[in-house]
């Protein structure tokens, strides 16, 4: 038996728990927390509980899943590797490259495994929008834009306190520049401008814009918002033979379109009545564009803990990786430093 050990008994250790309980061979003995209420919901699913730190880890677990609050993450898990176990942390890994460099240097030390929950690499509209673009189809891209936008306008709990590790760079940020890391891993980010704003939050940033330029010249835009009434496409990807746009966050709807072939002259555009102002501006006539499916994809939701059992069962290799990591916050560093000095900070990251 694989045995498993859970710190933070919230939201996330509640998705993990269940997550565990799929494979016959993994079995949650304990859970830690520093909430009455969490604890006994744990003991009522069978684990025993502990509220010190230094009990939990006496404990005979192979895993440790650390779900706490953000600012808790690197102690925990170079507590846990020390006590010899292996660890899955929640994002972000931590709160800056000077922790996710200890703890790679504890991981290094002990030989125990840490790796954090990247699922949103395996999400529909994240993978349909790899495909389409490394299928050519597009053209060669020039930008690729990804926003999530939500309504509620505030960051609420320990989201809106900064020495919890709240605001939204720290939530959906490390979500999304990960998904373009894993879009084009072997390219450098040569240039990164950010703008972090908090709007309705005050404490915490709430909104952010994240510019990167890769060393192959394609542009990433990266936004997010906790306050937008109106929608806008999850995806949208320029490329030299066509365009894509992905609407929502877990689909595929959304339509890519190519140009047939050469488009040369006012010929191509529709009728002179319909130019409008700009006669470069004007849209295509339809018979110059063709239409290229999006494919659909399979449900993958289980691929994050397939990939985590099947390496502590000796099988296979951990998909998210500390160099992932590492890399991963060096780009949120620069984009806190860049907001901060309004300034394009320049490297190869
Ligand atoms: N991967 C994802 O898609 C995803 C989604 C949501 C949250 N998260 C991450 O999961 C983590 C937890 O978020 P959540 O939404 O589950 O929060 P939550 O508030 O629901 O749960 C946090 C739990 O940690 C406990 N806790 C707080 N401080 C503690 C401490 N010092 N020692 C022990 N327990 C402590 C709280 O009592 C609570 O039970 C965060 O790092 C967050 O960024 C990841």
């Amino acid at each position: 038996m694989i045995k498993a050990g859970i710190i933070g008994f919230g939201y996330m250790g509640h998705f993990h728990y269940e997550k565990a309980k799929k494979f016959d061979d993994v079995e949650v003995v304990a859970a830690l927390d520093n909430n009455e209420e969490k604890l006994s919901e744990a003991k009522e699913l069978g684990m025993r509980t502990y509220d010190s730190i230094d009990e939990f880890l006496k404990e005979d677990m192979d895993l440790v899943v650390i779900a706490t609050p953000n600012q808790w993450h690197a102690k925990f898990a170079i507590a846990a590797m020390k006590a010899g176990k292996n660890v899955l942390c929640e994002k972000p890994a931590t709160m800056s490259v000077k922790e996710i460099e200890d703890v790679i240097a504890v991981s290094k030390e002990t030989g125990k495994f840490f790796t954090v929950h990247q699922q949103r690499r395996f999400d529909e509209d994240y993978r349909a929008l790899c495909q389409v673009i490394r299928s050519g189809e597009i053209g060669n891209v020039t930008t690729v834009e990804s926003k999530v936008l939500g309504e509620r306008g505030v960051c609420f709990g320990w989201r809106g306190d900064p020495e919890s590790g709240g605001g939204m760079l720290y939530d959906w940020g490390v979500h999304l520049i990960d998904q373009m890391l894993q879009l084009y891993p072997d390219e450098k980010v040569v240039s990164v401008y950010a703008r972090i704003m908090s709007i309705l939050t005050p404490a915490v940033d709430d909104s952010f814009e994240i510019n990167m330029k890769l060393s192959n010249d394609v542009c990433i835009k990266v936004t997010v918002t906790t306050f937008a009434l109106e929608k806008l496409p999850r995806w949208f990807v320029f490329g030299d033979r066509g365009t894509l746009r992905i609407e929502n966050i877990m689909s595929t709807e959304g339509r890519a379109r190519r140009i047939k072939g050469d488009v040369r002259g006012f010929d191509s555009v529709v009728g002179k009545k319909n130019l409008g102002p700009s006669r470069t501006m004007a849209p295509l006539k339809p018979e110059y564009l063709e239409e290229i499916p999006i494919p659909k994809q399979e449900d993958m939701s289980m691929e994050y803990w397939n990939n985590l059992v099947d390496t502590l069962r000796g099988k296979a290799s951990l998909h998210v990786t500390t160099d992932q990591i590492l890399r991963q916050m060096k780009i949120v560093e620069a984009s806190f430093k860049s907001a901060e000095l309004n300034e394009v900070i320049k490297g190869e990251i």
